[in-house]
């Protein structure tokens, strides 16, 4: 016995998500034994988690979720009782460029983590009783919407477009089919866009705080027409928790913002954000704006409903989206060697050599 109330593996807790998931569990439940599986693939960087990196709840396993053996191995050492799989491949652009590897994690790798669960829990003398797989999903499962103020509700049929979303949409019937099939407690949750601190510039909003500030190109794709609703990060790592703790099995959660916005009207809100911030005066970084060729197979529109989780469980966003924008390009204002550690790939170089013997 670990001497744990609870030991919960959370996937990809070196990622942009997972960093905040990690640190609110962490810090909020010392009672719980937090064990942060990554692969620390470009995305995943250890210096997200400085501050919790040496608290005695915490450990930190660089692992793939392929590996289907080293996932048993895992979930056995810590007696692992929750899962919440965080870790998957998460950039439209690359899948479009590179669709294996998203179909290699993201479908594959859940379901070796699935697996692996279903084989130690079963063995284990309570069974599936106590036990919990959270899959964490996202919205663009859904397809995209039209201007026609819809929202993705929980019943909205699954009509993915790109090679991303279609990897998300057949993990997250994985999860389901392991629930109808086996019994495995589990829960979904399918989440809008998120912004905020620790995120991969190559997402839109730390992309281009990171140009403007070097005076670099804004790209903004087709006509910046493209509409998405955007939520604080830790207001999803929230919302993650109550879900966690209080959501109903086998039951589908949206969370999302009620939060759009065009892509163009956003662009400029951080374009002021960051110039004012930096002392510039108003307008200055407007002339980086660049048009360039649309994303192929652009989804429209994405809006959540967060009915559910609002009636359900009570939970709310519970910042402004000025509040926090504002809070965001403060970050990683403030936060350059970050950013440049990130952008040089020397958080990589670093951690291979680290890892390169274990
Ligand atoms: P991210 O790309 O920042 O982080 C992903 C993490 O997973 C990284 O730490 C990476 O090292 C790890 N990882 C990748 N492949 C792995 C593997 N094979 N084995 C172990 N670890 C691996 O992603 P994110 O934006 O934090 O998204 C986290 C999750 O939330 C994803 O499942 C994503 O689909 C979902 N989601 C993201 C958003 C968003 O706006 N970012 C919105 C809704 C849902
Ligand atoms: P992104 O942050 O990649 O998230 P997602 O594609 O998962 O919604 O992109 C957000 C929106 O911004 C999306 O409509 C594409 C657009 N975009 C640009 O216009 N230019 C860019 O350089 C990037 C990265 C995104």
């Amino acid at each position: 016995m670990s001497g744990y109330k609870r030991n919960i593996m959370i996937t990809g807790g070196a990622g942009f998500i997972g960093s905040h998931v990690v640190r609110l569990f962490v810090d909020k439940y010392p009672e719980y034994r937090i064990v942060n599986l990554d692969k620390l693939t470009y995305a995943g960087n250890l210096a997200n988690l400085k501050d919790v990196e040496d608290k005695p709840n915490y450990v930190f396993e660089k692992a793939d979720i392929c590996d289907f053996g080293k996932m048993q191995e895992i979930i056995r050492k810590y007696e692992i009782d929750g899962v919440i799989h965080l870790a998957a491949e998460s950039h439209v652009d690359r899948s479009i460029r590179d669709p294996f590897t998203f179909a290699r994690t993201n479908v594959m790798g859940t379901l070796s983590l699935l697996q692996a669960a279903k084989v130690c829990w079963e063995e284990d003398l309570k069974g599936y009783d106590g036990k919990l797989f959270y899959h964490i999903s996202t919205d663009e499962v859904y397809g995209a919407l039209q201007f026609d103020g819809k929202l993705f509700t929980e019943e909205t049929h699954y009509q993915p477009h790109s090679p991303y979303s279609a990897s998300k949409a057949s993990s997250d019937h994985f999860v389901r089919a392991f629930h109808d099939t086996y019994g495995m407690p589990v829960v979904v949750t399918n989440c809008s866009n998120n912004y905020g601190p620790y995120q991969f510039p190559e997402k839109l909003i730390p992309l281009f705080i990171n140009n403007i500030r070097h005076k670099k190109p804004l790209p903004v794709y087709g006509k910046g027409e493209n509409v998405r609703d955007w939520l604080y990060v830790e207001d999803h790592a929230r919302a993650i928790d109550l879900i966690f703790h209080k959501g109903k099995i086998a039951e589908t959660y949206n969370i999302g913002g009620f939060n759009e916005w065009r892509n163009i009207d956003l662009i400029k809100v951080i374009i002021r954000t960051v110039d004012r911030l930096l002392g510039n005066p108003e307008g200055t970084s407007e002339h980086l704006i660049t048009y360039v060729t649309d994303r192929k197979g652009h989804d429209l529109r994405y809006a959540i409903d967060s009915t559910k989780l609002k009636t359900e469980l009570g939970w709310e966003p519970s910042l402004q989206f000025e509040e926090g924008i504002e809070k965001t390009v403060r970050w990683y204002l403030d936060n350059q060697e970050w950013m440049d550690n990130v952008t040089s790939g020397d958080y990589q170089r670093y951690y291979d050599e680290m890892y390169k013997n274990r």
